[in-house]
């Protein structure tokens, strides 16, 4: 909780506000019962009107002041409360936008979103009422306690033997309660995980006919929600009836030695009703408490989820006086090993290659074969094992990390669009382009073919993750925001895939006569979308099979051979 303090920052004095307001509250509440005794035992056993009415107006407005600061204290407990929750919200939204790749493997995006959302509401709801109960019941306890006394402290006895067994009650529930909180919270983020997974793909769902399935799967971990609510749930509400039982008890007790003590002339009727309205209060307080706790164990769940995020350390460290600049597009892997984390296998084992500033180089490999991997080392979405990746000669581990993701523009293999217009999309790459750039960057990934059709221009609209454009108009769209950057590394990982081969030769010739002096690294399935590079790669198992042009490797390379021959018989083939 302390390393959260400093997100209360803006709200102090709503947090100190709203304890006070309700100490007020309290007061105002507890003077109540005491003028209900005086206008009994005085002002009814005097027939005196006049002092019944002065008693009765001073008590409406305590009632009304207690009113006043319960509402004025309740305000500001749900700024405090929902403010402290916006900045960890906020916080935490931050910190994960700084997750690594790695990071981000390590936490399912369903459980984010849980704790950004859930977790966070959590957080300030139990603020609102801990600052609110937490003074109210001690508060409450203690007056009601002393006027008790004050009234009648032989009869204040009782308390002896009601407050140890409440407390006792209240323990034993709360104890069995506590890991029923830390389930139900486990259980909110399966059900999330599903929904999440289900929503995401339920186009896919809804073509294998899988929505029974899916139903089953979610009913499941439903049902286990449900149950363990319940269970969570039950514990509480019985706790109620038992205090209940309690408080009845208590007040027949009362009302028994109470009633000799009027009988025998020691005690006022008007002060017996004000007893008995204290001592309830005593024990309201006393519940107020337990759920007080139990609010505090569900916040403390919520918190330690909060705290993941928060000293989650994003592995891509930047050093202290990094390099500012990229001086060209060369790049060279040297003796790179790489192993994702948490995995104990190499999934690269000694990449070693050189390429200038402005040459093409092509990825070509069956899937499963580290291509992607390969290239996610250059713009630092990971680290290297071990060797290092340079690019104009530095090792990528000492630039300024957006100086390099800058000058590395990266089209990753599965990628996205954003809800926006098309133009707000292409601005990713580039903040302040003109619609000139913007216009020429689409040219030349061959999107402006079908941009240009639509009447609102680059102002039409982006459905979230680009659902209303073809896998095809989507990888283009893609290529042109990278292009934006102007980066002196482009990689395009698979990223004409879903391009008919006409396209992607006008694409590949775009860029030939275009990008001269960018570096250019084409992860691709078709032997035609690499072979005018100056250099492929052929990639199998994690190590670099061969390496050289289109001519050497259909000498050296069995792969590559067998690659092109399956696919020129598909060409003779049609
Ligand atoms: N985030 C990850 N965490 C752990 N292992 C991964 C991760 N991404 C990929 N792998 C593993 O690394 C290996 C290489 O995957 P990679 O994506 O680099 O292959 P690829 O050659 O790009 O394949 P494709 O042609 O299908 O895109 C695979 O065995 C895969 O299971
Ligand atoms: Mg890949």
């Amino acid at each position: 909780m302390k390393r959260l303090l400093p997100y209360m920052k803006n709200y102090v004095h709503f947090a100190i506000a709203s304890p006070i307001l309700m100490i007020l509250e309290v007061l105002a509440d507890i003077i109540i019962p005491y003028l209900m005794s005086l206008i009994v035992d005085v002002g009814i056993a005097n027939q005196d009107i006049n002092y019944i009415v002065r008693l009765g107006i001073i008590m409406i407005v305590s009632a009304l002041l207690a009113m006043l600061f319960g509402i004025l204290s309740a305000h500001a407990g749900a700024r405090a409360g929902f403010g402290f929750a916006a900045e960890i919200r906020k916080e935490a939204f931050r910190r994960v936008q700084g997750f690594s790749f790695a990071n981000l493997d390590k936490f399912a995006v369903s459980s984010l979103i849980t704790r950004l959302t859930n977790d966070c509401n959590t957080i300030g709801q139990v603020t609102m009422m801990s600052l609110r109960m937490a003074v109210r019941a001690p508060f409450l306890a203690l007056f009601a306690l002393i006027m008790a006394l004050r009234i009648n402290a032989s009869l204040a006895r009782v308390f002896m033997f009601v407050i140890p067994v409440t407390a006792l009650i209240i323990t034993v529930v709360l104890s069995k309660a506590l890991p029923l909180f830390k389930l139900l919270q486990h259980r909110v983020d399966r059900v999330n995980a599903i929904i999440q997974e289900n929503l995401i793909g339920i186009r896919v769902v809804k073509s294998f006919n899988r929505q029974d399935y899916e139903e089953k799967r979610f009913q499941d971990r439903n049902d286990a929600l449900r149950d363990t609510a319940l269970k969570a749930i039950s514990l509480v509400v019985f706790l109620m009836p038992v205090i209940n039982l309690i408080i009845y008890g208590t007040i027949m007790a009362v009302l028994w030695f109470g009633g000799r003590q009027i009988v025998a002339g020691t005690m006022g009727g008007g002060e017996l009703i004000s007893f008995i309205t204290y001592i309830t209060q005593v024990l309201m307080a006393l519940i107020l408490i337990s759920f007080f706790f139990m609010q505090l164990l569900r916040g403390a769940a919520s918190v330690s989820r909060i705290l993941e995020i928060f000293n989650t350390e994003s592995e891509i460290k930047q050093i202290d006086k990094p390099v500012n600049q990229v001086k060209d597009g060369s790049l060279s892997f040297r003796n790179v090993s790489f192993i994702y984390p948490g995995s104990s296998e190499k999934t690269l084992k000694n990449i070693n290659f050189e390429l200038e500033a402005g040459e093409v180089l092509g990825i070509i490999g069956s899937t499963g074969s580290s291509k992607s991997t390969l290239v996610q080392l250059i713009p630092r979405l990971y680290d290297v094992t071990e060797g290092s990746v340079s690019v104009g000669g530095v090792d990528v581990r000492n630039y300024d990390l957006k100086v390099l993701r800058d000058n590395v523009a990266f089209v990753l293999q599965k990628n996205t669009l954003f809800s926006g217009t098309l133009r707000e999309n292409m601005l990713w790459g580039k903040e302040n382009a003109s619609d000139e750039e913007i216009i020429r960057a689409l040219k030349l990934a061959q999107a402006w073919e079908f941009v240009s059709k639509y009447q609102d221009g680059l102002d039409y609209w982006v459905e979230q993750g680009g659902e209303n454009f073809s896998g095809g108009q989507k990888q283009r769209l893609t290529i042109a925001r990278a292009l934006l950057k102007s980066p002196k590394i482009i990689i395009l990982d698979d990223s004409t895939s879903a391009v008919d081969v006409a396209t992607d030769a006008k694409i590949q010739q775009a860029f030939r006569k275009e990008l001269k002096g960018v570096t250019t690294i084409i992860i691709a399935q078709r032997i035609s979308s690499v072979q005018h590079a100056d250099k492929i790669i052929v990639m199998n198992e994690g190590k670099i099979e061969s390496m050289g042009d289109h001519e050497t490797l259909l000498r050296v390379s069995p792969i590559y051979r067998e690659i092109y021959q399956s696919q020129q018989k598909g060409v003779v083939g049609a």
